[in-house]
Protein backbone atom coordinates (compact mmCIF):
# COMPACT_ATOMS: atom_id res chain seq x y z
CA UNK A 1 0.00 0.00 0.00
CA UNK A 2 1.33 3.22 -1.22
CA UNK A 3 0.80 6.39 1.43
CA UNK A 4 0.62 9.20 -1.14
CA UNK A 5 0.89 12.36 -0.12
CA UNK A 6 -2.85 12.96 -1.68
CA UNK A 7 -4.35 9.95 0.52
CA UNK A 8 -2.32 11.34 3.63
CA UNK A 9 -3.89 14.95 3.55
CA UNK A 10 -7.13 13.40 1.99
CA UNK A 11 -7.50 11.65 5.23
CA UNK A 12 -6.51 14.34 7.79
CA UNK A 13 -8.99 16.54 6.27
CA UNK A 14 -11.76 14.01 6.23
CA UNK A 15 -11.48 12.86 9.56
CA UNK A 16 -11.44 16.31 11.09
CA UNK A 17 -8.17 16.72 11.98
CA UNK A 18 -7.33 19.14 10.15
CA UNK A 19 -9.06 21.69 7.95
CA UNK A 20 -7.83 24.55 5.51
CA UNK A 21 -8.01 27.97 7.40
CA UNK A 22 -10.68 30.59 6.90
CA UNK A 23 -11.97 27.90 4.16
CA UNK A 24 -15.37 30.18 4.15
CA UNK A 25 -13.71 32.71 2.59
CA UNK A 26 -11.65 30.13 0.33
CA UNK A 27 -8.79 30.27 2.54
CA UNK A 28 -5.66 32.26 3.42
CA UNK A 29 -2.49 30.29 1.32
CA UNK A 30 -0.46 27.79 3.59
CA UNK A 31 -3.10 28.34 7.18
CA UNK A 32 -4.09 25.50 8.58
CA UNK A 33 -6.75 24.80 11.68
CA UNK A 34 -6.17 22.05 13.64
CA UNK A 35 -10.36 20.05 14.23
CA UNK A 36 -10.99 18.28 18.02
CA UNK A 37 -9.08 15.62 16.99
CA UNK A 38 -6.09 17.27 15.35
CA UNK A 39 -5.62 19.47 18.93
CA UNK A 40 -6.13 16.26 20.98
CA UNK A 41 -3.12 14.60 18.71
CA UNK A 42 -0.87 17.73 18.79
CA UNK A 43 -1.74 18.10 22.77
CA UNK A 44 -0.36 14.67 23.25
CA UNK A 45 2.93 15.15 20.94
CA UNK A 46 3.27 18.28 23.45
CA UNK A 47 2.50 16.87 26.47
CA UNK A 48 4.90 13.57 25.67
CA UNK A 49 7.73 16.13 24.84
CA UNK A 50 7.12 18.48 28.39
CA UNK A 51 7.40 14.73 30.16
CA UNK A 52 10.57 13.27 28.47
CA UNK A 53 12.74 16.79 27.90
CA UNK A 54 11.89 18.73 31.28
CA UNK A 55 9.49 16.43 33.77
CA UNK A 56 11.84 13.29 34.39
CA UNK A 57 14.71 15.19 33.44
CA UNK A 58 16.54 16.06 36.84
CA UNK A 59 18.40 19.26 35.33
CA UNK A 60 15.98 21.13 32.79
CA UNK A 61 12.61 23.52 33.63
CA UNK A 62 10.48 25.32 31.25
CA UNK A 63 9.32 28.68 30.60
CA UNK A 64 7.00 30.73 28.17
CA UNK A 65 8.46 33.93 27.15
CA UNK A 66 6.56 36.76 25.05
CA UNK A 67 6.41 36.19 21.62
CA UNK A 68 6.88 39.92 21.04
CA UNK A 69 10.58 40.68 22.11
CA UNK A 70 12.52 44.00 21.89
CA UNK A 71 13.74 44.23 18.83
CA UNK A 72 17.25 44.49 20.29
CA UNK A 73 16.91 40.72 20.61
CA UNK A 74 16.83 40.00 16.75
CA UNK A 75 19.76 42.70 16.26
CA UNK A 76 22.02 40.49 18.86
CA UNK A 77 20.93 37.30 17.55
CA UNK A 78 21.64 38.01 13.46
CA UNK A 79 18.25 37.34 12.85
CA UNK A 80 17.71 41.44 11.68
CA UNK A 81 20.96 40.73 9.45
CA UNK A 82 21.36 37.32 8.61
CA UNK A 83 17.87 35.65 8.50
CA UNK A 84 16.53 36.04 4.84
CA UNK A 85 16.50 34.27 1.19
CA UNK A 86 17.69 35.75 -2.09
CA UNK A 87 14.62 36.71 -3.96
CA UNK A 88 14.71 37.74 -7.54
CA UNK A 89 11.21 39.22 -9.24
CA UNK A 90 10.28 38.39 -12.96
CA UNK A 91 9.74 41.59 -14.41
CA UNK A 92 7.34 40.07 -17.12
CA UNK A 93 4.81 38.62 -14.85
CA UNK A 94 5.67 40.23 -11.54
CA UNK A 95 5.98 37.09 -9.64
CA UNK A 96 9.07 36.25 -7.32
CA UNK A 97 11.27 33.34 -6.97
CA UNK A 98 14.31 32.32 -4.69
CA UNK A 99 17.77 32.53 -6.36
CA UNK A 100 18.99 29.18 -5.09
CA UNK A 101 15.68 27.27 -6.07
CA UNK A 102 15.67 28.49 -9.77
CA UNK A 103 19.16 27.16 -10.18
CA UNK A 104 18.40 24.04 -8.78
CA UNK A 105 15.02 23.45 -10.22
CA UNK A 106 16.38 24.43 -13.59
CA UNK A 107 19.24 21.86 -13.19
CA UNK A 108 16.95 19.38 -11.40
CA UNK A 109 18.99 19.54 -8.34
CA UNK A 110 22.05 18.75 -9.98
CA UNK A 111 23.67 22.25 -8.90
CA UNK A 112 23.09 23.67 -4.83
CA UNK A 113 23.88 26.63 -4.39
CA UNK A 114 24.97 26.06 -0.73
CA UNK A 115 27.50 29.00 0.24
CA UNK A 116 27.31 30.65 -3.06
CA UNK A 117 27.35 34.55 -2.93
CA UNK A 118 24.65 36.29 -4.33
CA UNK A 119 26.45 37.66 -7.20
CA UNK A 120 27.23 33.89 -8.15
CA UNK A 121 24.16 32.88 -8.19
CA UNK A 122 22.94 36.10 -10.50
CA UNK A 123 25.92 35.28 -12.64
CA UNK A 124 24.53 31.48 -12.91
CA UNK A 125 20.51 32.42 -13.64
CA UNK A 126 21.99 34.89 -16.54
CA UNK A 127 24.46 32.64 -18.16
CA UNK A 128 22.31 30.04 -18.48
CA UNK A 129 18.89 32.28 -19.44
CA UNK A 130 17.12 30.25 -16.48
CA UNK A 131 13.70 31.18 -17.52
CA UNK A 132 10.74 32.09 -14.99
CA UNK A 133 9.02 29.15 -14.26
CA UNK A 134 5.51 30.90 -14.12
CA UNK A 135 6.25 33.31 -18.00
CA UNK A 136 9.06 31.17 -19.87
CA UNK A 137 10.50 35.05 -19.81
CA UNK A 138 14.17 35.59 -18.76
CA UNK A 139 14.16 39.24 -16.99
CA UNK A 140 15.14 39.19 -13.76
CA UNK A 141 15.43 42.39 -11.06
CA UNK A 142 18.85 41.66 -9.10
CA UNK A 143 18.77 39.57 -6.10
CA UNK A 144 17.38 41.33 -2.71
CA UNK A 145 17.50 39.43 0.69
CA UNK A 146 13.93 39.15 1.64
CA UNK A 147 14.09 39.22 5.46
CA UNK A 148 12.06 36.40 6.82
CA UNK A 149 10.60 38.10 9.88
CA UNK A 150 7.17 39.22 10.18
CA UNK A 151 6.98 42.85 11.29
CA UNK A 152 4.34 44.81 13.00
CA UNK A 153 3.90 47.95 15.20
CA UNK A 154 3.93 48.24 18.41
CA UNK A 155 1.39 51.49 19.37
CA UNK A 156 -0.53 53.50 17.94
CA UNK A 157 2.38 54.81 15.79
CA UNK A 158 3.31 52.81 12.48
CA UNK A 159 6.80 54.14 12.33
CA UNK A 160 10.45 52.69 12.62
CA UNK A 161 10.60 53.00 16.31
CA UNK A 162 8.03 51.50 16.96
CA UNK A 163 8.38 48.23 14.54
CA UNK A 164 8.59 45.06 16.23
CA UNK A 165 9.01 41.07 14.91
CA UNK A 166 6.87 37.93 15.63
CA UNK A 167 9.59 36.04 16.78
CA UNK A 168 11.10 33.57 13.90
CA UNK A 169 12.10 30.76 17.06
CA UNK A 170 11.63 30.19 20.53
CA UNK A 171 15.13 29.62 21.25
CA UNK A 172 15.88 33.67 21.71
CA UNK A 173 12.92 33.50 25.18
CA UNK A 174 15.54 30.73 26.65
CA UNK A 175 18.83 32.80 25.92
CA UNK A 176 17.34 36.38 27.21
CA UNK A 177 15.97 34.36 30.34
CA UNK A 178 18.95 32.47 31.18
CA UNK A 179 20.23 34.88 33.70
CA UNK A 180 16.99 35.30 35.17
CA UNK A 181 16.39 31.50 35.57
CA UNK A 182 19.51 30.37 36.77
CA UNK A 183 19.74 32.71 39.44
CA UNK A 184 16.07 32.34 40.90
CA UNK A 185 15.97 28.53 40.53
CA UNK A 186 19.95 28.49 41.63
CA UNK A 187 20.32 26.03 38.61
CA UNK A 188 23.99 24.45 38.20
CA UNK A 189 25.36 23.82 34.73
CA UNK A 190 24.74 21.44 32.63
CA UNK A 191 20.82 22.68 32.07
CA UNK A 192 18.16 22.79 30.00
CA UNK A 193 15.49 25.59 29.17
CA UNK A 194 12.61 24.49 26.87
CA UNK A 195 9.88 26.30 25.76
CA UNK A 196 6.79 25.45 23.17
CA UNK A 197 5.46 28.05 21.30
CA UNK A 198 4.48 29.82 18.31
CA UNK A 199 6.96 30.97 16.08
CA UNK A 200 6.51 32.94 12.49
CA UNK A 201 8.75 33.21 9.26
CA UNK A 202 7.33 34.88 6.14
CA UNK A 203 8.61 31.81 3.88
CA UNK A 204 8.95 32.45 0.33
CA UNK A 205 7.78 29.07 -0.63
CA UNK A 206 5.68 27.56 2.02
CA UNK A 207 3.80 24.03 1.28
CA UNK A 208 3.90 20.28 1.58
CA UNK A 209 0.04 20.83 3.74
CA UNK A 210 1.76 21.38 7.41
CA UNK A 211 5.25 20.53 7.02
CA UNK A 212 6.17 24.28 6.05
CA UNK A 213 3.67 26.66 7.06
CA UNK A 214 4.30 30.62 8.42
CA UNK A 215 2.87 30.29 11.69
CA UNK A 216 4.11 26.85 13.57
CA UNK A 217 4.41 25.58 17.18
CA UNK A 218 8.27 24.76 18.27
CA UNK A 219 9.30 23.32 21.03
CA UNK A 220 12.98 23.91 22.31
CA UNK A 221 15.23 22.94 24.37
CA UNK A 222 18.64 24.91 25.10
CA UNK A 223 21.17 22.74 26.87
CA UNK A 224 23.50 24.76 29.03
CA UNK A 225 26.76 23.32 29.59
CA UNK A 226 30.36 24.02 30.04
CA UNK A 227 32.58 24.84 27.16
CA UNK A 228 33.96 21.74 25.95
CA UNK A 229 31.70 19.21 27.48
CA UNK A 230 29.28 20.55 24.28
CA UNK A 231 31.13 17.69 22.39
CA UNK A 232 29.60 15.08 25.01
CA UNK A 233 25.66 16.58 24.98
CA UNK A 234 25.59 17.19 21.09
CA UNK A 235 25.53 13.06 20.54
CA UNK A 236 23.60 12.73 23.70
CA UNK A 237 20.84 14.62 22.50
CA UNK A 238 20.80 13.98 19.28
CA UNK A 239 20.34 10.33 20.78
CA UNK A 240 18.03 11.14 22.89
CA UNK A 241 15.22 12.90 20.33
CA UNK A 242 15.88 9.75 18.14
CA UNK A 243 15.04 7.45 21.25
CA UNK A 244 11.79 9.35 21.98
CA UNK A 245 10.27 9.46 18.50
CA UNK A 246 10.98 5.37 18.17
CA UNK A 247 9.52 5.31 21.82
CA UNK A 248 6.29 6.84 20.67
CA UNK A 249 6.00 4.37 17.09
CA UNK A 250 8.05 5.98 15.25
CA UNK A 251 8.98 3.54 12.34
CA UNK A 252 12.73 3.41 12.10
CA UNK A 253 13.06 2.53 8.46
CA UNK A 254 11.35 6.23 7.38
CA UNK A 255 14.12 7.76 10.11
CA UNK A 256 17.83 8.91 9.69
CA UNK A 257 20.55 11.40 11.45
CA UNK A 258 21.85 13.71 8.66
CA UNK A 259 24.77 15.78 9.31
CA UNK A 260 24.77 19.73 7.86
CA UNK A 261 27.74 20.35 5.57
CA UNK A 262 29.73 23.57 6.70
CA UNK A 263 28.26 25.48 3.99
CA UNK A 264 24.55 24.75 5.07
CA UNK A 265 25.03 25.43 8.77
CA UNK A 266 23.30 27.92 10.24
CA UNK A 267 25.11 31.52 11.40
CA UNK A 268 24.95 30.63 15.06
CA UNK A 269 25.91 26.81 14.63
CA UNK A 270 29.52 24.56 15.06
CA UNK A 271 27.63 21.93 14.30
CA UNK A 272 24.10 20.18 13.49
CA UNK A 273 22.67 17.40 12.53
CA UNK A 274 19.16 16.33 11.33
CA UNK A 275 16.69 13.92 12.12
CA UNK A 276 14.86 13.29 9.02
CA UNK A 277 11.60 11.82 7.88
CA UNK A 278 11.07 10.01 4.79
CA UNK A 279 8.09 11.95 3.99
CA UNK A 280 5.43 10.96 0.99
CA UNK A 281 7.66 13.50 -1.19
CA UNK A 282 10.58 12.21 0.39
CA UNK A 283 13.25 13.02 3.19
CA UNK A 284 13.11 15.57 4.90
CA UNK A 285 14.29 17.43 8.18
CA UNK A 286 12.02 16.68 11.34
CA UNK A 287 14.26 17.35 14.20
CA UNK A 288 17.17 19.63 14.11
CA UNK A 289 20.19 19.54 16.89
CA UNK A 290 23.02 22.13 16.88
CA UNK A 291 25.30 22.75 18.70
CA UNK A 292 25.60 27.10 19.12
CA UNK A 293 28.38 27.18 20.94
CA UNK A 294 28.49 30.75 23.47
CA UNK A 295 27.26 31.97 20.09
CA UNK A 296 23.84 33.40 20.71
CA UNK A 297 24.80 34.18 25.49
CA UNK A 298 28.01 36.29 23.72
CA UNK A 299 25.86 38.31 21.16
CA UNK A 300 23.12 38.76 23.88
CA UNK A 301 26.11 40.27 26.30
CA UNK A 302 27.73 42.14 23.93
CA UNK A 303 24.27 44.29 22.90
CA UNK A 304 22.61 44.53 26.57
CA UNK A 305 25.85 44.79 28.43
CA UNK A 306 24.46 42.46 30.64
CA UNK A 307 26.72 39.90 31.82
CA UNK A 308 25.98 36.46 30.72
CA UNK A 309 28.77 34.74 32.04
CA UNK A 310 28.38 31.65 34.59
CA UNK A 311 30.10 31.46 37.89
CA UNK A 312 30.98 27.96 38.36
CA UNK A 313 30.90 27.18 41.75
CA UNK A 314 33.19 23.48 41.63
CA UNK A 315 36.28 25.36 39.61
CA UNK A 316 35.89 29.36 40.39
CA UNK A 317 35.68 29.88 36.68
CA UNK A 318 33.89 32.50 35.03
CA UNK A 319 32.50 31.20 31.76
CA UNK A 320 29.61 31.89 29.03
CA UNK A 321 28.13 28.68 28.53
CA UNK A 322 27.87 26.92 25.48
CA UNK A 323 24.64 25.41 24.24
CA UNK A 324 23.44 22.27 22.75
CA UNK A 325 20.27 22.73 21.11
CA UNK A 326 17.42 20.12 19.96
CA UNK A 327 14.30 22.09 18.05
CA UNK A 328 11.32 20.27 16.36
CA UNK A 329 8.51 21.45 15.27
CA UNK A 330 5.15 19.93 16.55
CA UNK A 331 3.29 19.95 13.27
CA UNK A 332 5.95 18.25 11.72
CA UNK A 333 5.59 15.56 14.26
CA UNK A 334 2.23 15.57 13.55
CA UNK A 335 2.74 14.74 10.01
CA UNK A 336 5.09 12.32 10.83
CA UNK A 337 2.70 10.18 13.41
CA UNK A 338 0.06 10.85 11.30
CA UNK A 339 1.77 9.39 8.47
CA UNK A 340 3.21 6.26 9.84
CA UNK A 341 0.20 5.59 11.68
CA UNK A 342 -1.96 5.30 8.45
CA UNK A 343 -2.77 2.17 7.12
CA UNK A 344 -5.14 -0.15 5.08
CA UNK A 345 -5.87 -3.48 5.92
CA UNK A 346 -7.94 -6.22 3.63
CA UNK A 347 -9.94 -8.28 5.87
CA UNK A 348 -11.07 -11.57 5.61
CA UNK A 349 -13.77 -10.97 4.14
CA UNK A 350 -12.46 -8.60 1.13
CA UNK A 351 -13.43 -5.34 2.81
CA UNK A 352 -10.58 -2.83 3.66
CA UNK A 353 -10.13 -1.14 6.86
CA UNK A 354 -8.35 2.15 7.20
CA UNK A 355 -6.83 1.97 10.29
CA UNK A 356 -4.31 4.56 12.67
CA UNK A 357 -1.78 2.55 14.32
CA UNK A 358 -1.45 5.71 16.59
CA UNK A 359 0.59 4.61 19.47
CA UNK A 360 -2.30 4.98 22.77
CA UNK A 361 -0.29 7.78 24.21
CA UNK A 362 -0.79 10.05 21.04
CA UNK A 363 -3.94 8.65 20.12
CA UNK A 364 -6.67 11.63 20.29
CA UNK A 365 -9.28 9.58 21.27
CA UNK A 366 -7.91 6.85 24.09
CA UNK A 367 -11.83 4.55 24.07
CA UNK A 368 -15.10 4.91 22.91
CA UNK A 369 -17.86 3.65 24.56
CA UNK A 370 -20.57 1.89 22.10
CA UNK A 371 -23.65 1.01 23.27
CA UNK A 372 -25.05 -2.47 21.47
CA UNK A 373 -28.83 -0.81 21.16
CA UNK A 374 -30.17 2.02 21.70
CA UNK A 375 -31.58 0.29 25.43
CA UNK A 376 -28.31 0.47 26.32
CA UNK A 377 -27.28 4.37 26.35
CA UNK A 378 -28.32 5.28 29.94
CA UNK A 379 -25.17 2.77 31.36
CA UNK A 380 -22.95 3.64 28.40
CA UNK A 381 -23.30 6.87 29.57
CA UNK A 382 -22.31 6.51 32.96
CA UNK A 383 -19.26 4.24 31.22
CA UNK A 384 -18.54 7.58 29.48
CA UNK A 385 -18.62 9.75 32.18
CA UNK A 386 -16.86 7.68 34.20
CA UNK A 387 -13.55 7.30 32.09
CA UNK A 388 -13.70 10.76 30.92
CA UNK A 389 -13.03 12.08 34.34
CA UNK A 390 -9.60 10.06 33.40
CA UNK A 391 -9.08 9.73 29.43
CA UNK A 392 -10.57 11.39 26.70
CA UNK A 393 -13.35 9.13 25.55
CA UNK A 394 -16.33 9.29 22.78
CA UNK A 395 -19.16 8.26 22.47
CA UNK A 396 -21.02 7.02 19.77
CA UNK A 397 -24.61 5.11 19.04
CA UNK A 398 -25.28 5.85 15.65
CA UNK A 399 -25.42 2.81 12.98
CA UNK A 400 -24.21 -0.59 12.90
CA UNK A 401 -21.38 -1.49 15.28
CA UNK A 402 -19.44 -2.75 12.36
CA UNK A 403 -19.56 0.90 11.01
CA UNK A 404 -18.87 2.46 14.40
CA UNK A 405 -15.61 0.24 14.87
CA UNK A 406 -14.57 1.27 11.61
CA UNK A 407 -15.09 5.24 12.33
CA UNK A 408 -12.89 4.52 15.41
CA UNK A 409 -10.20 2.70 13.35
CA UNK A 410 -10.32 5.75 11.45
CA UNK A 411 -9.19 8.04 13.91
CA UNK A 412 -6.74 5.42 15.46
CA UNK A 413 -8.67 4.71 18.76
CA UNK A 414 -7.26 1.83 20.55
CA UNK A 415 -10.12 0.60 22.32
CA UNK A 416 -13.91 0.13 21.91
CA UNK A 417 -16.37 -0.46 24.84
CA UNK A 418 -19.98 -2.34 24.07
CA UNK A 419 -22.35 -1.76 26.18
CA UNK A 420 -24.65 -4.89 26.02
CA UNK A 421 -27.45 -6.71 28.53
CA UNK A 422 -24.78 -8.08 30.35
CA UNK A 423 -23.20 -5.13 31.36
CA UNK A 424 -26.44 -4.31 33.15
CA UNK A 425 -26.58 -7.86 34.68
CA UNK A 426 -22.73 -8.10 35.60
CA UNK A 427 -20.88 -4.77 35.01
CA UNK A 428 -19.05 -6.56 32.18
CA UNK A 429 -18.34 -4.80 28.79
CA UNK A 430 -16.65 -6.52 25.79
CA UNK A 431 -13.07 -4.43 24.53
CA UNK A 432 -11.99 -4.72 21.09
CA UNK A 433 -8.57 -3.83 20.50
CA UNK A 434 -8.26 -1.61 17.21
CA UNK A 435 -4.56 -3.12 16.00
CA UNK A 436 -5.85 -7.04 16.60
CA UNK A 437 -10.01 -6.65 16.38
CA UNK A 438 -9.44 -9.07 19.50
CA UNK A 439 -12.21 -8.70 21.85
CA UNK A 440 -12.40 -9.61 25.31
CA UNK A 441 -14.78 -9.11 28.99
CA UNK A 442 -13.89 -7.42 31.53
CA UNK A 443 -15.41 -4.74 34.65
CA UNK A 444 -15.03 -1.27 33.92
CA UNK A 445 -12.56 -1.17 36.05
CA UNK A 446 -10.19 -3.31 34.30
CA UNK A 447 -10.91 -1.51 31.39
CA UNK A 448 -9.85 1.72 33.18
CA UNK A 449 -6.63 0.17 34.58
CA UNK A 450 -5.73 -1.48 31.20
CA UNK A 451 -6.26 1.93 29.41
CA UNK A 452 -3.86 4.14 32.07
CA UNK A 453 -1.26 0.96 31.74
CA UNK A 454 -1.15 1.09 28.11
CA UNK A 455 -0.87 5.54 27.75
CA UNK A 456 1.72 5.24 31.22
CA UNK A 457 4.52 6.93 28.98
N1 LIG B 1 16.05 27.48 16.99
C1 LIG B 1 16.32 26.79 15.81
C2 LIG B 1 15.26 26.85 14.81
O1 LIG B 1 14.30 27.57 15.03
O2 LIG B 1 15.30 26.19 13.82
Amino acid sequence: MEKTFEKIVSHAKNTGFVFQGSEIYGGLSNTWDFGPYGVSLKDNIKRAWQKKFIQEDPNNVEIQAAILMNPKVWEASGHLKGFSDPLMDCRNCKTRHRADQLIEAYTEGKVTCEGWSKEEMENYIRENKIPCPDCGKHDFTPIRQFNLMFKTFQGTLEDAKSTIYLRPETAQGMFVDFKSVQRAYRKKLPFGIGQIGKSFRNEITPGNFIFRTREFQQMEMEFFCKPGTDDDWFPYWRKFCMDWILSLGGNPENLRFRDHTPEELSFYSKGTTDIEYKFPWGWGELWGIADRTDYDLTQHQNTSGVSMEYLDPYTNEKYIPYVVEPAVGVERLFFMFFTDAYDEETLENGDVRVVMHFHPVLAPVKAAVLPLRKKHGEIAEKIRHELSIDFNVAYDEAGSIGKRYRRMDEIGTPFCITVDDQTEQDGTVTIRYRDTMAQERMTVEEVRAKIAQEIRF
